[in-house]
Protein backbone atom coordinates (compact mmCIF):
# COMPACT_ATOMS: atom_id res chain seq x y z
CA UNK A 1 0.00 0.00 0.00
CA UNK A 2 1.56 3.27 -1.25
CA UNK A 3 1.76 5.53 1.77
CA UNK A 4 1.41 8.91 -0.22
CA UNK A 5 -2.24 9.46 -1.14
CA UNK A 6 -1.25 11.51 -4.14
CA UNK A 7 2.33 10.25 -5.75
CA UNK A 8 2.96 12.05 -9.08
CA UNK A 9 5.77 10.46 -10.78
CA UNK A 10 8.18 12.66 -13.85
CA UNK A 11 4.81 14.06 -14.96
CA UNK A 12 5.26 15.73 -18.98
CA UNK A 13 3.28 18.17 -20.85
CA UNK A 14 3.11 19.89 -24.01
CA UNK A 15 1.48 22.19 -25.97
CA UNK A 16 2.59 22.08 -29.53
CA UNK A 17 5.61 23.91 -29.09
CA UNK A 18 5.40 24.55 -25.25
CA UNK A 19 6.03 22.45 -22.34
CA UNK A 20 3.66 23.53 -19.83
CA UNK A 21 5.02 20.96 -17.68
CA UNK A 22 8.08 19.29 -17.14
CA UNK A 23 9.20 16.49 -15.24
CA UNK A 24 7.28 17.16 -12.14
CA UNK A 25 7.21 15.04 -9.58
CA UNK A 26 5.10 15.85 -6.44
CA UNK A 27 4.01 13.54 -3.42
CA UNK A 28 0.99 14.72 -0.74
CA UNK A 29 0.51 12.81 2.64
CA UNK A 30 -2.56 12.27 4.11
CA UNK A 31 -3.82 15.60 5.93
CA UNK A 32 -1.94 17.83 4.30
CA UNK A 33 -2.98 21.79 2.97
CA UNK A 34 -0.68 22.55 0.84
CA UNK A 35 0.07 25.01 -2.35
CA UNK A 36 0.89 25.28 -5.28
CA UNK A 37 2.06 28.66 -6.57
CA UNK A 38 3.82 29.85 -9.40
CA UNK A 39 3.58 32.94 -11.77
CA UNK A 40 0.74 33.21 -13.91
CA UNK A 41 1.41 30.71 -16.95
CA UNK A 42 3.58 28.58 -14.45
CA UNK A 43 1.98 25.50 -15.38
CA UNK A 44 -0.27 25.17 -11.68
CA UNK A 45 -3.83 24.58 -13.47
CA UNK A 46 -1.96 22.12 -16.23
CA UNK A 47 -0.60 20.28 -13.03
CA UNK A 48 -4.13 20.42 -12.01
CA UNK A 49 -5.46 18.97 -15.43
CA UNK A 50 -3.12 16.18 -15.16
CA UNK A 51 -4.07 14.99 -11.70
CA UNK A 52 -7.19 14.89 -11.92
CA UNK A 53 -7.80 13.24 -15.64
CA UNK A 54 -8.78 16.90 -17.72
CA UNK A 55 -5.90 16.29 -19.48
CA UNK A 56 -3.47 13.41 -20.09
CA UNK A 57 0.13 13.24 -19.65
CA UNK A 58 2.59 13.20 -22.32
CA UNK A 59 4.66 11.09 -19.63
CA UNK A 60 4.51 10.11 -16.84
CA UNK A 61 2.27 8.55 -13.71
CA UNK A 62 -0.97 9.53 -11.23
CA UNK A 63 -1.19 7.27 -8.28
CA UNK A 64 -4.00 8.29 -6.37
CA UNK A 65 -4.85 6.45 -2.74
CA UNK A 66 -2.42 3.91 -4.48
CA UNK A 67 -4.09 3.32 -7.58
CA UNK A 68 -2.62 4.43 -11.13
CA UNK A 69 -5.23 6.78 -12.25
CA UNK A 70 -3.03 7.89 -14.97
CA UNK A 71 -5.99 7.37 -18.04
CA UNK A 72 -8.54 7.86 -16.31
CA UNK A 73 -11.21 9.81 -17.15
CA UNK A 74 -12.37 12.89 -15.32
CA UNK A 75 -15.37 11.32 -13.96
CA UNK A 76 -14.13 8.41 -12.84
CA UNK A 77 -11.07 10.15 -10.43
CA UNK A 78 -13.81 12.61 -9.22
CA UNK A 79 -15.83 9.41 -7.94
CA UNK A 80 -12.91 7.64 -6.68
CA UNK A 81 -12.31 10.24 -4.26
CA UNK A 82 -10.67 13.55 -6.00
CA UNK A 83 -12.94 16.68 -6.17
CA UNK A 84 -12.17 19.74 -8.01
CA UNK A 85 -13.49 23.30 -6.91
CA UNK A 86 -13.66 26.72 -8.90
CA UNK A 87 -12.73 27.70 -12.49
CA UNK A 88 -14.81 24.43 -13.39
CA UNK A 89 -18.82 25.88 -11.90
CA UNK A 90 -21.11 23.20 -11.49
CA UNK A 91 -24.26 25.51 -10.35
CA UNK A 92 -27.14 25.37 -11.40
CA UNK A 93 -27.93 29.21 -11.47
CA UNK A 94 -32.03 28.70 -11.33
CA UNK A 95 -32.05 26.00 -8.17
CA UNK A 96 -31.57 27.22 -4.99
CA UNK A 97 -28.35 26.56 -2.64
CA UNK A 98 -30.23 24.09 -1.19
CA UNK A 99 -30.93 22.34 -3.50
CA UNK A 100 -27.86 22.86 -5.84
CA UNK A 101 -26.52 20.59 -2.34
CA UNK A 102 -28.75 18.45 -2.17
CA UNK A 103 -28.70 17.19 -6.33
CA UNK A 104 -24.91 16.90 -5.85
CA UNK A 105 -25.44 14.67 -2.61
CA UNK A 106 -27.92 12.76 -4.38
CA UNK A 107 -25.80 12.68 -7.75
CA UNK A 108 -23.04 11.04 -5.31
CA UNK A 109 -25.39 8.31 -3.98
CA UNK A 110 -26.10 7.25 -7.07
CA UNK A 111 -30.07 8.08 -6.26
CA UNK A 112 -32.26 9.05 -9.46
CA UNK A 113 -35.16 11.62 -8.35
CA UNK A 114 -37.44 14.10 -9.43
CA UNK A 115 -35.77 17.12 -7.90
CA UNK A 116 -38.83 18.90 -7.06
CA UNK A 117 -41.79 16.70 -6.39
CA UNK A 118 -40.58 12.71 -5.27
CA UNK A 119 -38.06 12.46 -2.18
CA UNK A 120 -38.15 15.67 -0.48
CA UNK A 121 -36.42 14.29 2.31
CA UNK A 122 -33.78 12.41 0.61
CA UNK A 123 -30.52 13.63 1.62
CA UNK A 124 -31.88 16.68 4.24
CA UNK A 125 -29.32 16.16 7.03
CA UNK A 126 -26.40 15.52 4.30
CA UNK A 127 -27.62 18.71 2.84
CA UNK A 128 -27.97 20.45 6.01
CA UNK A 129 -24.98 19.62 7.05
CA UNK A 130 -22.93 20.56 4.25
CA UNK A 131 -24.48 23.82 4.00
CA UNK A 132 -23.73 24.37 7.66
CA UNK A 133 -19.75 23.51 7.24
CA UNK A 134 -19.76 26.30 4.10
CA UNK A 135 -21.38 28.95 5.99
CA UNK A 136 -24.43 28.71 3.48
CA UNK A 137 -26.91 28.50 5.91
CA UNK A 138 -28.95 31.74 5.79
CA UNK A 139 -28.83 30.68 1.77
CA UNK A 140 -30.30 28.28 1.78
CA UNK A 141 -33.03 29.36 -0.24
CA UNK A 142 -31.81 31.85 -2.57
CA UNK A 143 -31.73 31.50 -6.06
CA UNK A 144 -27.81 30.23 -6.91
CA UNK A 145 -27.67 32.22 -10.04
CA UNK A 146 -28.16 35.88 -7.62
CA UNK A 147 -25.91 35.42 -5.31
CA UNK A 148 -22.61 37.21 -4.41
CA UNK A 149 -19.67 35.76 -6.13
CA UNK A 150 -18.43 34.99 -2.30
CA UNK A 151 -21.46 32.88 -1.98
CA UNK A 152 -21.47 31.15 -5.45
CA UNK A 153 -17.71 30.57 -3.63
CA UNK A 154 -19.01 28.64 -1.18
CA UNK A 155 -20.93 27.18 -3.23
CA UNK A 156 -18.79 25.34 -5.80
CA UNK A 157 -17.34 24.24 -2.43
CA UNK A 158 -19.96 22.87 -0.87
CA UNK A 159 -20.91 20.97 -4.43
CA UNK A 160 -17.00 19.70 -4.35
CA UNK A 161 -17.88 18.67 -0.74
CA UNK A 162 -20.61 16.54 -1.88
CA UNK A 163 -18.55 14.07 -3.41
CA UNK A 164 -16.95 13.36 0.20
CA UNK A 165 -13.61 13.91 -1.45
CA UNK A 166 -10.26 12.04 -0.04
CA UNK A 167 -8.57 15.25 -1.64
CA UNK A 168 -9.90 18.06 -2.99
CA UNK A 169 -8.34 20.30 -5.41
CA UNK A 170 -8.67 24.01 -5.65
CA UNK A 171 -7.13 26.04 -8.65
CA UNK A 172 -6.84 29.83 -7.57
CA UNK A 173 -9.77 29.43 -5.07
CA UNK A 174 -9.69 33.56 -3.97
CA UNK A 175 -9.52 34.49 -7.23
CA UNK A 176 -11.03 38.25 -7.94
CA UNK A 177 -11.91 38.29 -4.55
CA UNK A 178 -11.12 41.19 -2.16
CA UNK A 179 -9.24 40.92 1.06
CA UNK A 180 -11.58 40.26 3.24
CA UNK A 181 -13.50 37.40 0.92
CA UNK A 182 -10.36 36.34 0.63
CA UNK A 183 -9.17 35.54 4.35
CA UNK A 184 -12.67 34.23 5.04
CA UNK A 185 -12.44 31.40 1.77
CA UNK A 186 -9.34 30.70 3.19
CA UNK A 187 -10.48 30.67 6.63
CA UNK A 188 -12.66 28.17 5.49
CA UNK A 189 -10.89 26.21 3.39
CA UNK A 190 -8.21 25.86 6.67
CA UNK A 191 -11.20 24.63 8.51
CA UNK A 192 -12.36 21.73 6.00
CA UNK A 193 -8.96 20.67 6.66
CA UNK A 194 -8.34 21.12 10.08
CA UNK A 195 -12.32 19.49 11.22
CA UNK A 196 -13.62 17.92 8.58
CA UNK A 197 -10.08 16.36 7.77
CA UNK A 198 -10.32 16.93 3.43
CA UNK A 199 -6.59 16.51 2.29
CA UNK A 200 -6.28 19.90 -0.17
CA UNK A 201 -3.97 20.88 -2.46
CA UNK A 202 -5.04 24.53 -3.84
CA UNK A 203 -3.04 26.84 -6.64
CA UNK A 204 -2.11 30.66 -5.74
CA UNK A 205 -0.07 33.85 -7.77
CA UNK A 206 -0.43 35.93 -4.83
CA UNK A 207 2.27 35.24 -2.28
CA UNK A 208 0.82 36.68 1.08
CA UNK A 209 -2.27 34.51 0.81
CA UNK A 210 0.01 31.44 0.32
CA UNK A 211 2.24 31.88 3.00
CA UNK A 212 -0.53 32.67 5.60
CA UNK A 213 -2.37 29.22 5.15
CA UNK A 214 -0.62 26.99 3.35
CA UNK A 215 1.99 24.43 5.58
CA UNK A 216 3.87 23.36 2.82
CA UNK A 217 4.42 25.46 -0.71
CA UNK A 218 5.96 23.76 -3.97
CA UNK A 219 7.08 26.21 -6.61
CA UNK A 220 6.14 25.88 -10.20
CA UNK A 221 8.25 27.91 -13.03
CA UNK A 222 7.92 27.57 -16.43
CA UNK A 223 6.35 24.18 -16.24
CA UNK A 224 8.52 23.01 -13.77
CA UNK A 225 9.28 21.96 -10.19
CA UNK A 226 11.93 24.68 -8.82
CA UNK A 227 11.06 24.45 -4.70
CA UNK A 228 9.11 22.27 -2.47
CA UNK A 229 9.20 23.32 1.76
CA UNK A 230 8.03 24.94 4.40
CA UNK A 231 6.84 28.47 3.74
CA UNK A 232 10.19 29.66 5.38
CA UNK A 233 12.36 27.58 3.23
CA UNK A 234 10.54 28.25 -0.20
CA UNK A 235 10.93 32.45 1.25
CA UNK A 236 14.41 31.89 1.63
CA UNK A 237 15.50 30.06 -1.44
CA UNK A 238 17.33 32.11 -4.18
CA UNK A 239 15.90 30.58 -7.28
CA UNK A 240 12.14 31.40 -6.01
CA UNK A 241 13.15 35.12 -5.22
CA UNK A 242 14.53 35.38 -8.21
CA UNK A 243 11.15 34.35 -10.07
CA UNK A 244 9.38 36.30 -8.41
CA UNK A 245 11.66 39.37 -8.66
CA UNK A 246 10.16 42.77 -7.40
CA UNK A 247 7.71 40.85 -5.39
CA UNK A 248 7.53 40.92 -1.67
CA UNK A 249 8.05 37.22 -0.80
N1 LIG B 1 -5.21 23.78 -23.40
C1 LIG B 1 -4.10 24.48 -23.67
N2 LIG B 1 -3.67 24.62 -24.94
C2 LIG B 1 -2.53 25.32 -25.21
N3 LIG B 1 -1.76 25.89 -24.28
C3 LIG B 1 -2.14 25.79 -23.00
C4 LIG B 1 -3.32 25.08 -22.63
N4 LIG B 1 -3.43 25.13 -21.27
C5 LIG B 1 -2.38 25.85 -20.84
N5 LIG B 1 -1.60 26.25 -21.85
C6 LIG B 1 -0.35 27.00 -21.75
O1 LIG B 1 0.47 26.33 -20.81
C7 LIG B 1 1.16 27.26 -19.97
C8 LIG B 1 0.78 27.00 -18.54
O2 LIG B 1 -0.57 27.39 -18.33
P1 LIG B 1 -1.35 27.17 -17.00
O3 LIG B 1 -1.18 25.78 -16.54
O4 LIG B 1 -2.73 27.64 -17.21
O5 LIG B 1 -0.57 28.17 -16.01
P2 LIG B 1 -1.03 28.76 -14.60
O6 LIG B 1 -2.24 28.05 -14.15
O7 LIG B 1 0.16 28.55 -13.71
O8 LIG B 1 -1.26 30.21 -14.82
C9 LIG B 1 0.75 28.64 -20.46
O9 LIG B 1 1.75 29.11 -21.33
C10 LIG B 1 -0.55 28.39 -21.17
O10 LIG B 1 -0.74 29.34 -22.21
MG1 LIG C 1 -4.13 28.75 -13.61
Amino acid sequence: MNEYILDVQGLCKAFGGLQATTEVSYRMGQGELSAIIGPNGAGKSTFFNLISGFHRPDKGQVLFKGADITSWPPYRIARFGMSRAFQVSNIYPMLTTYQNVRQAILVQQRRTMDLFRRAEHLARKETVQLLEVTGLNEHHNEIAGTMSQGDKKRLELALALAIKPDLLLLDEPTAGMSMEETHATMELVADLNREMGVTILFTEHDMPVVFGYARRLTVLHQGALIADGSPQEVRDNEEVQRVYLGEEV
